[in-house]
Formats: C-alpha cells, sequence, structure tokens
C-alpha cells in the first residue's frame, strides 16, 4: 500500500510538471500505457493470494481512475493557459485593409451577346431558341440543301450514332452545324410575321487559330408581307455600325451563295492595316487603301424554306442572317486567337472579361 501511495505522489508530480500536451501525453504513456508502470503493476495481480490481490487490485484501480483525472484535469488547465497566452499576447488590427478579393468576370462572348441581344430588341426582334442536338430535315433539308451538299459530309459535321427506332433522314442526329435551324422550328411553331434572333453553341469538325469545333452563332430571322432587300441593307448597316460604335463604318453587301437564301450577300466592313501590321476599322482616309473583311451572311429567304415550313411564299417574304458570334468579339475587343476563348484560362478571364456589374442591358433588368 506503501509502495502505491509513493507511486500516487510520483506520478502527480510528473504531471504537474508537464508544461505541454505532449509531454503530458508521455506521462501517460509511461503510467497508463500498456508497458506503462500502473499496467505492469496490474500483471502482478496474477501472482497474489486471494485476500492480498483483492486489496491491492481495488487500490490499483482507484489509482489508475484517479491518475486519468488527474490527467484530464491537467490536459484542461494547459489548455486554457495556452489560450489565455494567445489572448494576451495576440491582437487584431480592424484598421488593416481588407484582403484583395477575387471577384468573377463575364466571359467576353457572353458580354457580345447580351450586346447583340440590345441592339436587336431596340429594333423589335425577339429571342428564339433551339436545341444544340439537331437531325438532318432541320438542319439542312428544310433549309433548301440538296441531297449530296458538301456540308452533310461526316469530315464538316459530327453525326451521331443513328437511332434505329426512328425512321428516315428526320431520324439521323447530328450537332446542328448552324443557327439557321431555330429559323425552320420557329416558323413550324408560329404563324408569321416572325422577328426574332437567336443565339448559340454551334459545331463544325474544324480546328486552328479561326475555328473551334465548338462556336457561337447568332440568327437573325425577319418575315412579313413586305419585307424587302432595303431592309436586310438597312437592318444590318444599322447593326454594324451600331455594335462597333462607329458612325461611318463602311458596309459592303457582295453577291454570295447559301442553298437558304436567293438572292444571298455576304456583309463586309471595311478596315485599314496600321503600320504596325495591326487592323484598324473604319473608311479608309484619302490616298489609303480601303480593306474589306467578311463579317456576316444573308439573303432573301428562299421560296422553298418557307414552304417547308408552312408558310406561303406568295404572301409572306422576308431575310434573315447569321454571324460568328467569337468573331465580331475579337474584332471589338482586340482578341487574337479564337482558341483562347474556350481554354478555361481565369488569368485570360481577368484580362478580357468585363465586369459582371457592368453590363449592357442592366438598365433593362
Ligand atoms: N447559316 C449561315 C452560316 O452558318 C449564315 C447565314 C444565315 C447566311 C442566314 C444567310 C442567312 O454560315
Amino acid at each position: 500500500m506503501t509502495d502505491i501511495n509513493a507511486l500516487k505522489t510520483e506520478i502527480t508530480s510528473e504531471i504537474e510538471a508537464a508544461r505541454t500536451p505532449a509531454a503530458l501525453d508521455d506521462v501517460r504513456v509511461t503510467v497508463l500505457g500498456k508497458k506503462g508502470r500502473i499496467t505492469a503493476l496490474m500483471k502482478t495481480l496474477g501472482g497474489m493470494d486471494p485476500e492480498e490481490r483483492k486489496t491491492v487490485g481495488a487500490a490499483l484501480n482507484v489509482l489508475k481512475d484517479e491518475i486519468a483525472e488527474l490527467i484530464k484535469s491537467q490536459e484542461k488547465a494547459l489548455k486554457k493557459q495556452a489560450l489565455d497566452e494567445r489572448l494576451a499576447t495576440e491582437t487584431l488590427d480592424v484598421t488593416l485593409s481588407t484582403r484583395p478579393e477575387r471577384s468573377g468576370k463575364i466571359h467576353p462572348i457572353s458580354q457580345t451577346m447580351e450586346e447583340l441581344v440590345g441592339i436587336f430588341g431596340a429594333m423589335g426582334f425577339q429571342v428564339a431558341e433551339g436545341p444544340d442536338i439537331e437531325d438532318d430535315w432541320h438542319n439542312f433539308t428544310a433549309l433548301n440543301f440538296p441531297p449530296g451538299h458538301p456540308a452533310r459530309e461526316m469530315q464538316d459535321t459530327f453525326f451521331l450514332p443513328e437511332d434505329l427506332s426512328e425512321e428516315g433522314e428526320r431520324a439521323k442526329k447530328l450537332l446542328r452545324t448552324h443557327t439557321s435551324a431555330v429559323q425552320i422550328r420557329h416558323m413550324q411553331e408560329h404563324e408569321p410575321p416572325y422577328k426574332i434572333v437567336c443565339f448559340g453553341r454551334t459545331y463544325r469538325s474544324d480546328y486552328d487559330m479561326t475555328h473551334t469545333p465548338m462556336f457561337h452563332q447568332m440568327e437573325g430571322l425577319y418575315i412579313d408581307k413586305n419585307v424587302t432587300m432595303a431592309h436586310l441593307k438597312g437592318c444590318l448597316t444599322d447593326f454594324v455600325r451600331s455594335y462597333f460604335k462607329l458612325d461611318d463604318l463602311p458596309v459592303r453587301f457582295r453577291p454570295s451563295f447559301f442553298p437558304f437564301v436567293e438572292p444571298g450577300a455576304e456583309v463586309d466592313i471595311g478596315y485599314i492595316k496600321k503600320p504596325d501590321g495591326g487592323i484598324k476599322l473604319g473608311k479608309a482616309p484619302d490616298g489609303e487603301e480601303q480593306k474589306w473583311m467578311e463579317i456576316l451572311g444573308a439573303g432573301m429567304v428562299h421560296p422553298n424554306v418557307l414552304k417547308n415550313c408552312g408558310v406561303d411564299p406568295d404572301e409572306y417574304q422576308g431575310f434573315a442572317f447569321g454571324m460568328g458570334i467569337e468573331r465580331l468579339t475579337m474584332l471589338k475587343y482586340g482578341i487574337p486567337d479564337l482558341r483562347t476563348f474556350f481554354e478555361c484560362d481565369t488569368r485570360w478571364l481577368a484580362h478580357y472579361g468585363f465586369d459582371p456589374l457592368d453590363r449592357p442591358n442592366n438598365a433593362m433588368r
């Protein structure tokens, strides 16, 4: 018994001397651990006669509990002491300026689409939508593409595996190659007149500085009883001048071919080459060469397209146009490589992106 009391005094002073959680834990292991002193004493109980075992065993159990209790309270005391020390030494300077916060940016594509919505919205166009996964009929046939047209080839268009549960060309699924398919869906589902714009992803099998397999287009369609080529020219001239914020931007309409329009045109805008090799949109000063670049496709909707959508071409006519949104964005904001739009590099976005609080159509929300 005296041994046990001596042991208790000894351990108690060891516990009190432990000034850190690690030191306290060391004491705990040497006392209560598998090879600890109390544990070793417990093991000697087996060799004692029953009377002795009873008294010593009980005393050892009491000792064990007392020591565990002591360790616990010492642990608490150490924690409190550590906290008190921190509270006494650490201070919080509330006058310091806050850490710089990184805020998100609007992607230039989203910015441009909003600008386009603003411009065409002001002209009375409404926004329509259509699916990215189209069928051959909406993407090609209804738009007057003849059966063997090269755009229908595998090397240009992403076709999906055929669904044999559906019949014929309508069942042939693909990723839309242009937003013109949305014109078709809109005309099928609504009664004329139509005055819509549509934005969305389009897909073609292409990849280089100026082509990515996925890109964005905007489509416009205006059909009524007396819409003419003059309206087309006025609308698109106003649009490019307003988008590029250049009132005298030269605009040129060049005859071109798309199966779904007749006549068809490509629209060019004027620019000049700067001495450093860059370009500047606008009218060439006297003596300098006026250069042109193509910016969009347009034309009077082909009577066959109207017929395919159940619209009488003797009663209704109008124009359609389509353009690449990346190209418009690159030109306006001086972004040189198309591929960077989709590399998800936040440094790029921090540089070219737009402030979320400064949106083009905020006033309209
Ligand atoms: N769909 C054409 C393209 O992708 C653009 C276009 C749309 C041309 C409407 C004329 C009329 O190139």
